[in-house]
């Protein structure tokens, strides 16, 4: 596999960078030829912000998994496409490759015709990280229906919502999953979340940890028994459904500022080229190199960077079921050393609770082999940049901040791995085709350097979303409606004396715990639905491992018991409702919240207080009772 639209140099960057902005149509139409495509497209783009819509290569046919993996067949058909590392480490690992992978794939995209499954049918896949979800993802792209994964750290009613929502007929599940030291009972909780669902047509259960589960006849399967029925007419090869370019291919549910999660959409075509051209830049990854992505597939980082940029690009794309900190806090460097690994991509948030384990569980690993690292779903402070690049890269791999989000589908704004200048905790400069501008409260848009404001990007790139699920005009409000003409992305961002993009973090009220997108009115819906609870308000609060905290302000209507035990039931609440992922961190009790006399509540105040501000808390005068706030301030925690 060779890369013609692999950037080597920064002058070669800033060439592709003003080709990308002086003829966009021309840029994108040169990398999609180095795609496999039925048929080709009849226009590259067509767009407008206002409704929005956005169509990239509309009139061609295609279909991603020929992309990942039919098209490498014939040149890296031995070659491993994913290497997979069990949670435990004295269970062997295994190795698929692109041959292996292809068979598996067509194999499970039969069984779900067999089960019913159309192109355009929603599939809703809640399973651990295991090489079985990523063939459950690509055997419904072979066949055209649109996938919906959740993380299974989402509780069972926000699985339901979710289902609903799409409109998915079809689940595919574990039966459990390994994830650390615990057991994590995955079709326990399917069943909890279909007794609202009725309609759903099919559960396939594959079988992980083996623990006892029900199977409800009719309606469940198991993902052996129904893969033995293909293997007995041996099945190798399924003609993969053919796509038109805008045909979604999958939805995957985020937090926005509102209560309820959206179902962002993305394309086929699209989203393909911009994850590949982005895997390939970024990272400057070479053929046979090992590429290790720590995210869950559960995310948009595994979804673009686990499977379909680095298996489209014929990649060697590692798996891990586990988590950084067991067996011991050496597990990540144990894998780099115990594969190989070239390059490692992983979260602040996991560099910072390694650090705090020191250089011990470094001791006898050899991280030799690593190349270049990156980081990806917060902002990195510049300590933990600096421990990772000292300790981890030895100084010579180059280290990537990439900035992007659910909704972009790929990474928007990153150096280039030795390519282009990097600077800690700066994700540094656009990729081409990408125009970010920062505006003012007002729209206006900020021109030159040293300055700060909203980040907004003014033209489509290939994979930005296309609509939310069901919903067009949610999209438009929450993207396209803040300033005219504009992708609006929620965060805030400063551009330095070079032109380098510095993201501060969101402007709204969506929380980054841990790398997890939470929406403050998500928990605070949460919360309110705890019996005793009378009104509530989350911000969040500086964490040292996660980023960010959750705080809750709780007004609650009478203290029977401990207060303890009372924060522990809403947070029983909040784990039911959301997933234990969205459990405060902090629950103030309050007799009062901070509202103005409209009835809004101030939430900067409470954030300052939160943050540990007790002095400059801005203009109170506006409250309908200011004495609130001194009593917020003397008990906070
Ligand atoms: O606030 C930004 C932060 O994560 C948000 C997107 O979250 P999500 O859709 O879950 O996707 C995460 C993985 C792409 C953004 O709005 N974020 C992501 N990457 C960075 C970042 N903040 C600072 N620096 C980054 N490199």
């Amino acid at each position: 596999m060779s890369y013609p639209y692999q950037i080597t140099t920064y002058e070669a960057y800033q060439q592709a960078y003003k080709q990308s902005v002086e003829q966009p149509e021309q840029f994108w139409a040169a990398i999609a030829e180095n795609f496999q495509w039925r048929k080709k497209w009849d226009e590259v783009l067509n767009w407008n912000f206002k409704e929005p819509k956005i169509e990239w290569f509309k009139g061609g046919k295609l279909n991603i998994t020929e992309n990942c993996l039919d098209r490498h067949l014939p040149t890296l058909g031995d070659e491993p496409a994913i290497i997979w590392e069990p949670n435990d480490p004295s269970e062997h690992h295994r190795i698929l490759t692109y041959n292996q992978l292809h068979e598996k794939v067509c194999a499970f995209a039969q069984v779900l015709k067999n089960n019913g499954v159309k192109k355009g049918d929603r599939v809703c896949i809640y399973m651990g990280m295991i090489p079985e979800l990523a063939i459950a993802i690509l055997s419904c792209a072979r066949i055209g229906a649109i996938h919906s994964v959740i993380f299974g750290g989402f509780s069972a009613q926000s699985i339901s919502d979710r289902i609903i929502d799409a409109h998915a007929e079809y689940v595919i599940t574990c039966d459990g999953a390994f994830r650390g030291g615990k057991d994590i009972p995955l079709k326990s909780v399917i069943d909890d979340a279909l007794v609202s669902c009725e309609f759903v047509k099919r559960v396939i259960v594959f079988s992980r940890t083996r623990i006892a589960v029900s199977m409800i006849k009719g309606r469940d399967v198991w993902w052996e028994d129904e893969m033995k029925k293909i293997d007995a007419v041996g099945i190798t090869d399924i003609k993969a459904a053919e796509m038109d370019a805008e045909d979604p291919l999958f939805i995957l549910y985020t937090s926005g500022s509102t209560g309820k999660p959206k179902g962002v959409v993305h394309s086929s075509a699209g989203y393909m080229l911009f994850t590949n051209y982005s895997f390939v830049n970024v990272f400057q990854y070479k053929p046979g190199q090992l590429f290790f992505c720590t995210a869950d597939i559960g995310w948009i980082t595994g979804h673009s960077y686990i499977v379909y940029g680095p298996l489209s690009a014929g990649a060697t794309s590692l798996m891990f079921e586990g988590v950084p900190t067991w067996p011991d806090a050496g597990r990540f460097w144990s894998i780099i050393d115990k594969f190989k690994v070239n390059i490692l991509y992983t979260a602040p948030t996991a560099i910072r609770s390694l650090m705090g384990f020191g250089l011990q569980p470094l001791k006898g690993k050899d991280l030799s082999s690593l190349q270049i690292l990156g980081t990806v779903g917060e902002p990195i402070n510049e300590e933990a940049w600096h421990w990772y690049d000292e300790n981890i890269g030895k100084k010579k791999c180059p280290i990537v901040d990439t900035w992007w989000q659910t909704e972009t589908g790929g990474i928007l704004i990153s150096n280039l791995a030795g390519v282009t200048p990097a600077k800690p905790a700066h994700a540094t400069l656009p990729l081409p085709g990408v125009q970010p501008v920062l505006v003012d409260e007002n729209g206006k848009i900020l021109e030159g350097n040293n300055v700060s404001g909203n980040l907004c990007i003014k033209f489509p790139w290939p994979s930005i979303l296309r609509t939310t699920y069901g919903d067009h005009d949610r999209c438009r409000q929450n993207y396209f409606a803040t300033y005219e003409n504009m992708y609006f992305t929620g965060d805030g961002a400063l551009r330095d004396e070079n032109g380098f993009y510095r993201i501060t973090g969101r402007v709204d009220d969506v929380l980054n715990v841990s790398g997890h997108r939470i929406g403050t009115a998500e928990v605070e819906n949460a919360i309110n639905m705890h019996d005793g609870v009378v009104e509530s308000a989350v911000v969040g609060y500086p964490h040292d491992v996660k980023g960010q905290g959750i705080y809750a302000y709780v007004i609650y209507n009478s203290m029977h018991e401990n207060e303890e035990l009372t924060r522990k039931d809403i947070a029983m609440t909040v784990a039911r409702i959301i997933g234990p992922i969205a459990k405060p961190d902090k629950i103030q009790f309050v007799s009062g919240l901070p509202k103005t006399r409209s009835g809004k509540i101030m939430r900067r105040i409470l954030r300052k207080i939160a943050e540990g501000e007790t002095q400059n808390l801005g203009d109170t005068s506006t409250l309908l009772d200011p004495g609130v706030v001194d009593e917020i301030k003397n008990a906070k925690l």
